[in-house]
């Protein structure tokens, strides 16, 4: 498929957030999807479900992909109820992932509680950690026991509360690249937009990113990290700052 550029975004305080900076976003981003510009995947912590719902309530633009579950899951349309993910992406994931030596990783760690159980996947353990006594330390913990365990998983921190051990091969980054080698998008341009940890593996694997002006301190930290980095730390919060990254990098006027 031939587009002119990919947008991967998150959801959840990236484009949500101020609905009036997303429904004027969403005029434009809607315009270039109709022009055959752009592809636009959605690549969130969200549930399918909760996605769907989003497209109905919240004002989120319909994505030409979904990247759910912190990039373990992958949907392509037309989204509906009860859809199973794409098979291939997953297959190839569960071949290197137990959820039960993931869960072990979390034995006696102080302050661990285990997120709804439909946040738990096959492929994802989440608990929450901030009723934890000192969260920092307990994913210390966490990441020291996973790292022993050798380089089939990875700990992904969001937002001092959101604690999810998932396949190291999976992530919002990887996940991405997987879909562009498996629908043979040859975009030119690929901007990706975030505002928490979760989001961080986008910014890993691509060059081009928004960091919107809201961003959680997990991603501000990369100003330091990388100073000459080619991502765009938006001044404006939510959909306005994607805006402002989206015509920074002269994708829109
Ligand atoms: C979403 C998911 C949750 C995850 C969090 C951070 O809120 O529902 O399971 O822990 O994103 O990745
Ligand atoms: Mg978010």
């Amino acid at each position: 498929m031939n587009v002119h550029w990919m947008f991967a975004s998150d959801i959840d305080n990236t484009l949500t957030g101020d609905r009036k900076a997303l429904d004027e976003l969403r005029t434009r981003i809607d315009a270039e999807r109709e022009s055959g510009n752009m592809f636009l995947a959605l690549s969130t912590g969200r549930r399918l479900e909760q996605v769907m719902e989003g497209f109905q309530e919240e004002g989120i633009p319909r994505g030409d992909a979904v990247i759910s579950q912190v990039g373990t899951e992958i949907y392509l349309p037309p989204f509906r109820e009860g859809q199973e993910p794409l098979d291939v992406w997953n297959d190839m994931l569960l071949q290197d992932y137990s959820r039960e030596e993931a869960e072990q990783f979390l034995e006696g760690v102080e302050g661990v509680e285990m997120q709804p159980e439909k946040f738990n996947t096959p492929l994802k353990v989440s608990c929450y950690l901030d009723s934890a006594e000192n969260p920092e330390e307990a994913v210390q913990e966490i990441r020291r026991r996973v790292q022993k365990a050798g380089g089939l998983y990875q700990v992904i921190w969001s937002s001092g509360r959101d604690l999810d051990i998932i396949p190291a091969a999976a992530g919002k980054g990887k996940a991405i690249r997987f879909l562009i080698n498996f629908l043979e998008l040859d975009p030119e341009y690929i901007v990706v937009a975030g505002d928490s940890g979760n989001d961080r593996s986008m910014f890993d694997e691509f060059e081009r990113g928004i960091v919107v002006g809201n961003a959680k301190s997990e991603l501000l930290k990369m100003r330091e990290e990388k100073p000459v980095s080619t991502y765009y730390f938006a001044e404006k919060s939510y959909a306005a700052g994607v805006r402002e990254g989206l015509s920074y990098f002269g994708l829109i006027t």
